[in-house]
């Protein structure tokens, strides 16, 4: 089905046809939107997908099950032009197992940890990073298929597919040095009071990894890799858009771990995620994705001081354009903050607080650099726009941008909320206010609110009053008010950009958020904190306690207790 909701938007059309049309700007046109999906032979060789996946196992116990029972059929959000119908192609099918299956998982993974006397939690730092050396090498054979599934899977375009895979090589090898520092400054004694100890760093359990759709693979591994370095056990969960493209790496985790280590879990979440946090036998939760959903499965849990939440949850940026800002910076950071991936990232600014003596100004350009966005299918050179995965995901956003209509805002890109079937175009709305419900909710997609504001307090205590404290973004060349921003800022939300989009990156950097945002720390060093636990051997200075430690570390009789340098 298509259709065009410009016909019954008041769009602000003199926003942007008031003076200088950019030259860049990409025609847009009914048929040109109506066009967008490719038949089959449109679809360049490299990109075609040969033929459907359709995966009938999964990994348990080191070992590569059959699945014959119910499946689900992946649906791409690239629609295929068939005889004039449209189709979302079928890409491929994976197991829809049941909570028997989740529970074989997790008895396997808690087996596997045997109480922390299992081969892996007990292997040396060194012998860890050598499976993990491994696994990257086999990893990094399956580039293409990977990044291929992931434009196919959540129409993520080829340059940012390419890119979430390299991210995520680099972000391994980053962890290992990381783990390497760490037990490096863990390889000596320190005595204190007279007392002599070893500190080190011990794995905590089973963990339950859940990553997000928009990220399958960078956001789940950030949380996967490090788990697993620091010896725990894992029951990895697919998300459900972006599950097709793990598959390929299934055999590396069987060969490069030792059975049971890795354990994969099928099938829809609320069916089998249930019994396995209500079995008490989860030591770690880490899910990127809702808040709400990480409310629910932590209450699950029967003893809820044993579990440790390592979470990436919902978040609201805003950006705040002072008036004095540098407008064209502005503009450039606010495009690629609340539109890179179609705007869905946790991290995107998902309203924008702009002064109102420049709001006019700001917004035109705005929409003129909306113009200039290709859209189109995700292989496409230089596409910035493509269709979304969520099924749901046009409907809701049209819903906003209706519900913003009501409530007193505009259009004002030309175009803006067009839908063709899974393909929204970007629609920059104003002015918002806080009757409309893109003014608090979520929107995870391509519609930018934008609200103007008189007063700096009203963006403060926007941010004060958010159920949100991930990230702001605040633009100005005045040092005076940037200052006065700052210092409110820093205890609202994790991370304050300055004349800057919001964003996780450098991976270094510590990514957090306040309020229902996140629990615990991510980046490369802050990951290995999270999933593990500071262990201490001590002793008493005495000469013969001095002679014991001496033996034991002398003839390598323990792997933690052990001055072992790795280089
Ligand atoms: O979806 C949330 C991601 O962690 C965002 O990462 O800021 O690098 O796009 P990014």
């Amino acid at each position: 089905m298509f259709y065009l909701i410009c016909t019954r938007l008041p769009y602000a059309i003199d926003y942007i046809t008031s003076s200088n049309t950019p030259t860049l700007m990409i025609e847009l046109t009914d048929s040109r939107i109506r066009g967008i999906f490719p038949a089959e032979n449109e679809i360049p060789e490299a990109f075609q997908l040969k033929q459907a996946i359709h995966q009938r196992e999964y990994l348990v116990n080191g070992q590569m099950r059959q699945w014959d029972g119910t499946t689900h059929e992946v649906l791409s959000p690239v629609y295929v032009r068939t005889n004039g119908e449209l189709q979302r192609k079928v890409i491929g099918s994976y197991p829809l197992t049941t909570s028997t299956e989740a529970m074989e998982a997790l008895d396997a993974a808690v087996k596997a940890y045997d109480n922390g006397r299992g081969e892996w939690p007990t292997m040396s730092i060194g012998d860890r990073i050598r499976c993990m050396e491994n696994f990257i090498s086999k990893m990094l054979e399956k580039k293409e298929e990977v990044v291929n599934l992931l434009m196919w899977e959540i129409g993520k375009s080829l340059a940012d597919s390419n890119k979430e895979f390299d991210r995520t090589v680099e972000y391994i090898y980053d962890t290992i040095d990381a783990l390497k520092d760490m037990d490096r400054a863990s390889s000596r004694f320190v005595i204190e009071q007279g007392i002599v100890g070893q500190i080190r760093r011990s794995p905590l359990g089973v963990v339950l990894c859940m990553g997000p759709f928009n990220y399958p693979l960078n956001e789940t591994y950030t949380t996967l890799i490090p788990a697993i370095l620091m010896g725990n056990t894992i029951l990895f969960k697919p998300p459900k858009h972006g599950t097709l493209l793990h598959y390929p790496m299934l055999e590396a985790f069987r060969t490069c771990f030792p059975k049971g280590v890795v354990n994969t879990i099928y099938g829809r979440g609320n069916s089998v995620v249930p019994s396995l946090m209500q079995s008490g036998k989860i030591n770690v939760l880490t899910l990127i994705g809702s808040s709400k959903v990480a409310d629910q499965l932590k209450k699950m849990h029967p003893k809820v001081n044993r579990l440790r939440a390592v979470l990436g949850l919902d978040a609201k940026n805003a950006g705040i354009i002072l008036k004095n800002a540098d407008l064209e910076l502005a503009v450039k950071e606010c495009i690629l903050g609340s539109l890179s991936f179609n705007g869905q990232r946790c991290t995107a600014i998902k309203i924008i607080f702009v002064h109102r003596s420049i709001a006019n100004r700001f917004t035109k350009r705005l929409a003129e650099e909306v113009a200039k966005l290709k859209y189109g299918m995700p292989w496409e050179k230089g596409v910035a726009l493509t269709p979304l995965p969520e099924p749901n995901k046009p409907a809701y956003l049209t819903e906003c941008v209706e519900d913003a209509i009501a409530n007193g805002a505009q259009v004002v890109n030309e175009g803006g909320g067009q839908v063709h079937e899974s393909f929204f175009y970007p629609a920059v709305l104003y002015p918002v206010n806080e009757r409309m419900k893109i003014y608090r909710e979520e929107q995870f997609g391509p519609v930018i609110p934008v609200v103007p504001f008189d007063d700096i307090e009203e963006p403060i205590e926007y941010v004060i009053n958010s159920d949100h404290g991930q990230q702001v973004s605040i633009f100005g060349t005045n040092t005076n008010q940037l200052a006065a921003l700052i210092d409110p800022l820093v205890n609202q939300v994790s991370r304050v950009n300055i004349n800057a989009q919001c964003q996780r990156g450098p991976d270094t950097f510590p990514f957090t958020g306040r309020k229902d945002s996140a629990e615990g720390t991510l980046s490369v060093e802050d990951a290995l904190r999270s999933f593990s636990i500071r262990t201490v051997i001590a002793t008493k200075m005495t000469e013969e306690n001095k002679e014991i430690l001496n033996e034991i570390v002398e003839d390598n009789k323990s792997k933690f207790l052990s001055t072992k340098f790795i280089f």
